[in-house]
Order: C-alpha cells, then sequence, then structure tokens
C-alpha cells in the first residue's frame, strides 16, 4: 500500500487506517466479538493499513486492551494512534485537560496497549476549564520522555464545525491550533470528512495543508450509511450511536440515499467487485497527500476491502460527479 508521511516528524503511515471504536464503543454489539475484532486488525496490517486508532475513552479502556494484544507480537507493524482527555463517567463525558491527569493516562495506556511509545498521541477534546497550551505542554513533555513520537488534535463533532459568526467552520479549532503550534507543532488534525460531509474542505483542510500537518479522516463512510450496506427503517440498538444520530432516522436515511446512488453509479463504472464503501474512501484519499481516511471496522472483510480502496484511482469524471452529491440531511445541531 502507498505510504502518507504525516506532520513535522514526518512519520509514515499506510494511505488507508484502521479506525477501532466500533470494536469496543458506539456501533451495535461490538462488545460480543473480540475474536473478529482482532483479525480484523491482523488483517489490517497484512494489507498495509499500519495505522490503529484508539481512544482510552472507547471502552472505556478495553479498545486499548485489545489492541495491546496484538501490539504484543506485531508492534513493529503499526502506527499507534490513541487519544487522551475525554473521561467515562456514570452519566456523562467529561473532559480533563489538567497537566498530571494527562502525565497518568499517557502511563496507562502504554500499559494497556503493552507499548513503551505512542506514535500520535491526540487531544481528544480541549477542557474548557484548562488552557489548551498547558494540556499541550504536558503532551509535548510526554515527546520530551520518549513516551510520545508525535501530536494531534482532535476536532471532531458538529459542534466543532458550527459556523463561528463570520469567520467560517472550523473557525474555534484553527484558533486553538495557533495556540497551540505556538508551544509544539501539531503533527495532526483527526475531523469528521467525506462525501456527505465535506465541511473540513472549506478551511480547517487548508489550514492543515499549508502548514504539513496531516489531516486523519474521521468517519469517512458516514457511520457506516456511504457503504450502501444499511437500510432506512432498519433500527439500531440502544448502545448503537445511529439510534440517537439524526442522520440515522428511516426519515432521513431515506432522504439521503441519493448519495448512495451516486457512489454506487460510480463504482460500477470500476468494476464488479468495486464497492460504494471503497469509492467514499478513494474519494477522501483525492482531497490530499496529507489525507489518511480512517474508516471503523470490526469486521475482517470490511478491513480487507477498504485497504483496497487505496488501489482505486477515481477520474475527473468520478470526481466531478461525486462533487455534484448532495450532502447529508440530518445534524446534531
Ligand atoms: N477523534 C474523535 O473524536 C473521533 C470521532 C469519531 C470517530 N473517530 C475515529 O474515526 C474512526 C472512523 O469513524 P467511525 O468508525 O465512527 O465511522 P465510519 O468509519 O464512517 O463507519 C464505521 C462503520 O462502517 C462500517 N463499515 C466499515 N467498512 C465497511 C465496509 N467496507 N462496508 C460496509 N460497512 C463498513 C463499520 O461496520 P462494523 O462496525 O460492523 O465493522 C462501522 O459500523 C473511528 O473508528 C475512530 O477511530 C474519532
Amino acid at each position: 500500500m502507498e505510504r502518507k508521511a504525516i506532520g513535522a516528524a514526518a512519520l509514515e503511515v499506510g494511505a488507508v487506517g484502521l479506525g477501532c471504536m466500533p470494536m469496543s464503543w458506539a456501533y451495535t454489539g461490538s462488545r460480543q466479538r473480540g475474536e473478529e475484532s482482532l483479525r480484523t486488525v491482523h488483517a489490517a496490517l497484512d494489507t498495509g493499513c499500519t495505522l490503529l486508532d484508539t481512544a482510552d475513552m472507547y471502552g472505556p479502556f478495553t479498545n486499548e486492551l485489545l489492541l495491546g494484544r496484538v501490539l504484543k507480537e506485531r508492534r513493529a507493524d503499526a502506527f499507534v494512534s490513541t487519544k487522551v482527555g475525554l473521561l467515562v463517567g456514570e452519566q456523562h463525558i467529561v473532559a480533563n485537560g489538567r497537566p498530571g491527569y494527562v502525565k497518568r493516562a499517557c502511563d496507562a495506556s502504554l500499559r494497556r496497549l503493552q507499548t513503551d511509545v505512542i506514535d500520535l498521541y491526540q487531544l481528544h477534546r480541549a477542557d474548557p476549564e484548562v488552557p489548551v497550551e498547558e494540556t499541550w505542554g504536558a503532551m509535548a513533555d510526554l515527546v520530551g520522555a520518549g513516551k510520545v513520537r508525535s501530536l494531534g488534535l482532535c476536532a471532531v463533532g458538529a459542534r466543532a464545525a458550527r459556523r463561528d459568526g463570520r469567520a467560517g467552520l472550523h473557525a474555534g479549532t484553527i484558533r486553538q491550533l495557533e495556540r497551540i503550534q505556538q508551544v509544539f507543532p501539531v503533527s495532526s488534525v483527526m475531523a469528521e470528512l467525506s462525501v456527505w460531509s465535506p465541511e473540513a474542505l472549506e478551511a480547517l483542510l487548508p489550514w492543515c495543508t499549508a502548514r504539513g500537518v496531516g489531516f486523519l479522516a474521521a468517519m469517512p463512510l458516514g457511520n457506516g450509511f456511504l457503504s450502501g450496506t444499511l437500510t432506512p427503517g432498519q433500527g439500531f440498538e440502544p448502545d448503537d450511536v445511529r439510534a440517537r444520530h439524526p442522520r440515522f432516522t428511516a426519515e432521513m436515511m431515506a432522504a439521503n440515499q441519493p448519495v448512495v446512488v451516486g457512489l454506487r453509479r460510480v463504482a460500477a463504472r470500476h468494476g464488479d467487485d468495486v464497492t460504494p464503501a471503497q469509492v467514499a474512501l478513494a474519494w477522501v484519499l483525492s482531497r490530499g497527500r496529507n489525507v489518511v481516511p480512517v474508516p471503523g471496522a470490526k469486521h475482517e472483510r470490511w478491513a480487507r476491502e477498504n485497504a483496497a480502496a487505496a488501489e482505486l484511482r477515481l477520474t475527473d469524471a468520478d470526481l466531478a460527479e461525486l462533487a455534484e452529491l448532495p450532502t447529508a440531511r440530518g445534524s446534531w445541531d
């Protein structure tokens, strides 16, 4: 698989990554499929998807523990990306960006991951109670201590992308990035980017591209919708994030079908075995040399299919057609 360089440290990763979140968090039945999840991680590494994305809060903690079982045997094959800054409480998820906490959380992640260094340590969300420079400074100390190789910021979610007066999309995130860049170089930004959610193209991705910062595209498959394998009205179990997501009501899934139809049309031009999911990932890959899609999956079959998207070359005509597709209807706002 082609490789891409991430950020100032120019750390190399496979062009397509693997989001490990669905194995332990946010999607139906995830906790019951440990062995299949392990096979999925191995399949991703076998196909050259080196970037394994996790977070201490996925599970919580069980996702890192799962990855640790693979890393114990295959650390050299992987680029380990985890996150700090969110704590799962009884009722709510809360931010904690206090320096002492960040340092303890890193040690705990290293233990769970069964490694002595994290390739990319990402701030999951800034803590409104702590100046972001202080949190970032603590993360930079971890680089100095050799526990972490590079740092990234996450800017996922509708609120992060919401219009900020006349300043434009992601303006708050960009202000945060400007502040932390003064403390220590940002290697990557993770935010939602897909055919139906292209908001990051407006300002956030250009900010990254201009500075050689890597862009990790979260939710590149639109939480599975863009694969065309979901049916309007199918319903989701209560522990599945899509059970509450406004884009996944029966009405909105039906209203958003034209996006899947468009992806299918483009896929069909490339052969019978090319899928809408692969076209969706190839579109993300076409957004820049610094852009790495991180599709989430807990099925080996999906991991292999998604890896193969790195070989799919969309034509100018394909890209023009995809540019005309409607964006997602239904949002958290
Ligand atoms: N930094 C943050 O705050 C943040 C937020 C959200 C996500 N992320 C990261 O980004 C990653 C990707 O986001 P995501 O997992 O939410 O959404 P996604 O990648 O858009 O979609 C994941 C869903 O798509 C399904 N899927 C994957 N490949 C498929 C294929 N080829 N055909 C059919 N279905 C397929 C998966 O199914 P199965 O689960 O059944 O395998 C899963 O339900 C996460 O795993 C996580 O690492 C980060």
